[in-house]
């Protein structure tokens, strides 16, 4: 088989990057270890900025997006028991954010994919990655368990498979270096049936740990508590993990937060990682597989898109003018804005979590932040310029992608 664009995994990253370059009529193939159900149906985070939002639409994948996604304004931050709005609308000139779930992104991309024809092999087993450092790279993989090996041959492979999958490993070590942060945080999060508690997200603060109250749908709600990463799920009955909720985010004026059945529930561990370089020869990271941040600034789906974008508009610009300055820049240009948002995580997680291991003083500087940050319009403007998603390097650049 042989294809212009080999994709190592069919998450954001790669989903959408096909699509991009189907738009452009550049061929490619993805390969995805899980079945279309798996993929379809794994909860992950749910916050689109402004500019992920917009491509949605323009590419005309956002209909249902549009529908039953919700456009926030601003978010809360609580803490000393209080709640302050960050009113990101006025404070960005007009930006906002969209509620809606990865996996449905995930929908929206495979149903786009499939209905114009994109090749999508589910369930493939034993993927490897061979000859990157060359013009002829190829992937080899069984079709399914038990399988013959087979190879795509491919002009470039594009490795959009997460931080677990092969393609990171693929690239000598001495070629690439990682720089990382473990957290000694876990989240834990639930999704419950029971109705909206506020109209926007609220981000706690609290002596017991960390808390954020978050939305799906009229009808479920999506929350996380601070816990400790080593923690087992199994320690978490539903009734406690209720009780810790209300003493985190109650209010004394009497608000709480309302209970329901919980139908799902799971504990993540947090980090911060960086792949420096973000391509290896003709091998080209993108998305998880390259950076990971903790989820406290809802950037992971975001940073995935925008690299996409980049590495679209680069092979374009080889295929259609025979010009690969941006696909030699892609990985510079790509690390200045996951260098941006790594900072920007790190520094809503430092903020907002509780680190038993903290001094008082510690303790005074970061509520010290937070009365700064809810107090000050310019601080507060940085958290809001960030969060609805800073502007995209690929459009600052003097080259458009033509249709
Ligand atoms: N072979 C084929 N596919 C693989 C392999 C492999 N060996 N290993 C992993 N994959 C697939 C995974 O099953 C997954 O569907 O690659 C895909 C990677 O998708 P994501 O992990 O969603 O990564 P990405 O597309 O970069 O999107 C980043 O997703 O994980 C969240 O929080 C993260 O929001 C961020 C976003
Ligand atoms: C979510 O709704 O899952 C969510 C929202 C905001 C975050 C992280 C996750 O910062």
């Amino acid at each position: 088989m042989r294809t212009q664009v080999g994709i190592i995994g069919a998450g954001p990253a790669g989903l959408m990057l096909s699509h991009l370059l189907h738009l452009d009529h550049i061929e490619t193939v993805i390969l995805e270890h899980r079945s279309r159900e798996e993929i379809e149906g794994t909860i992950r985070a749910g916050v689109l900025e402004h500019g992920t939002v917009d491509l949605m639409n323009q590419l005309g994948i956002g209909r249902r997006m549009m529908k039953e996604g919700h456009i926030h304004h601003g978010i809360e931050l609580q803490f000393n028991g209080k709640r302050h709005r960050i009113n990101m609308h006025d404070l960005t000139g007009g930006k906002d954010i969209m509620l809606y779930a990865q996996h449905e992104v995930i929908k929206d991309l495979v149903e786009a994919r499939l209905q114009t024809g994109g090749q999508i092999f589910f369930n493939v087993k034993d993927v490897s990655l061979h000859n990157i450092e060359t013009k002829n790279p190829y992937i080899q993989f069984r079709s399914g368990e038990g399988e013959e090996l087979q190879r795509i041959y491919c002009d470039f492979i594009a490795g959009c498979d997460g931080f677990h999958g092969p393609s990171r490993k693929a690239i000598p070590k001495e070629a690439r270096q990682e720089k990382q942060k473990i957290y000694p945080f876990g989240w834990l999060g639930i999704l419950a049936k029971t109705p909206p508690v506020n109209s926007e997200l609220v981000y706690t603060n609290h002596e017991k740990g960390f808390a954020l109250l978050s939305t799906r749908s009229p009808e479920i709600q999506r929350h996380y508590l601070q816990v400790d990463p080593k923690d087992d799920i199994n320690n978490w009955s539903d009734d406690r993990i209720w009780m810790e909720l209300h003493e985190r985010v109650d209010m004394e004026d009497g608000w709480t937060i309302k209970d329901g059945p919980i139908i799902q529930k799971n504990i993540v561990p947090m980090r911060s990682f960086v792949c420096e370089t973000m391509r290896y020869g003709n091998l080209f990271l993108a998305g998880d597989a390259a950076h990971i941040v903790p989820p406290t600034g809802a950037k992971g789906l975001n940073l995935a898109i925008a690299d996409v974008q980049v590495l679209a508009k680069g092979l374009h610009e080889y295929y259609k003018i025979s010009e690969e300055n941006l696909l030699n820049r892609y990985a510079e240009i790509c690390l200045r804005r996951v260098w941006k948002a790594q900072r920007f995580s790190w520094w809503m997680t430092t903020m907002l979590h509780r680190d038993y291991e903290h001094t008082p003083y510690e303790q005074g500087i970061q509520l010290a932040e937070l009365d700064y940050v809810t107090s000050s319009n310019h601080a507060a403007a940085s958290l809001a310029e960030n969060y609805v998603g800073l502007p995209l390097e690929i459009n600052m650049l003097h080259t458009t992608i033509s249709s």
